[in-house]
């Protein structure tokens, strides 16, 4: 049995994942004019953030509200609020790689309850609610079994360039890589964590990454049997700008391998 509030969510992220999917096909056509595909994706990308706040805030008005183009909005209700990426894989969307998603999260007293995260370029639905388990297109998911850091691939974000972070980074890649079966960057945190969701991949940690690249999938991957937490290991992790996780078998040697940089 879905929610009403989860109803709601599926609907906006349908939405918006049909007026990107025809974005997209779009963005190839204006490859010629690297400026031209920029300021087109921006405008997909508000359009998209603009359907799902009509679509969520209509059905939901006392609900506050943190969306990445749109910020913060205080509801009349302070509990609770959604937490909004409309477009999580900008970089690959506008690259023409068929790998980004919509991603919508309800945080309840500080906790994520309902979380939707939607690869429409696949066609592929993930969903969860607090308790009820992790799901996509209709199939219950679990974490990985994999128990062997050697026999394991992990997901992560490369800072960008210009960034400045790069070094720190490569830092995490010299102790991680050599132990594990690889690392993979693929360009969106929200389906990295919903990645881990399914065991497609056995782990993700990333630094300096927003609440709204990360809320939903928190509770996809707690939701499959995973384990989540900052990187420090202290406090909730949905604002706290960085995430460590994986199954739970693989989580305090990969969790400590990361922890190594603090
Ligand atoms: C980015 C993606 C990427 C992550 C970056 C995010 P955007 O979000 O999730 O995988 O490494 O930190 O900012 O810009 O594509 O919405
Ligand atoms: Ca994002």
């Amino acid at each position: 049995m879905q929610s009403a509030n989860m109803n709601v969510m599926i609907k906006a992220a349908r939405k918006a994942g049909r007026g990107l999917v025809k974005d997209f096909r779009e963005v190839e056509n204006l490859q010629v004019s690297v400026k031209g595909a920029g300021d087109f994706v921006s405008r997909a990308d508000r359009e998209a953030e603009r359907i799902i706040k009509e679509e969520l805030r209509g059905a939901r008005p006392t609900y506050g509200w943190l969306g990445e183009e749109t910020g913060t909005e205080a509801g009349e209700d302070p509990t609770r609020r959604w937490i909004v990426d409309p477009l999580d894989g900008t970089t690959n969307f506008l690259h023409g790689l068929p790998h980004w998603a919509v991603s919508i999260a309800l945080e309840h007293k500080g906790e994520i309850v309902a979380a939707v995260i939607f690869d429409a370029a696949k066609d592929e639905l993930y969903s969860a609610e607090k308790g009820g388990g992790a799901w996509m297109n209709g199939t219950r998911l679990r974490v990985s079994g994999r128990r062997r850091m050697i026999d394991s691939i992990f997901a992560t974000g490369i800072p960008f360039g210009g960034s400045g972070k790069l070094p720190a980074a490569l830092q995490d890649f010299a102790r991680i890589a050599p132990v594990t079966a690889g690392i993979r960057r693929f360009g969106s945190a929200a389906l990295d964590l919903a990645y881990v969701a399914a065991g497609r991949v056995d782990g993700y940690w990333e630094r300096d990454i927003n609440a709204w690249d990360v809320a939903a999938g928190i509770l996809l991957v707690k939701e499959a049997g995973g384990f989540v937490e900052t990187i420090r290991g202290d406090g909730p992790v949905v604002d706290a700008g960085n995430i460590v996780c994986a199954n739970a078998a693989l989580f305090p040697e990969f969790a400590g391998l990361v922890r190594e940089r603090p």
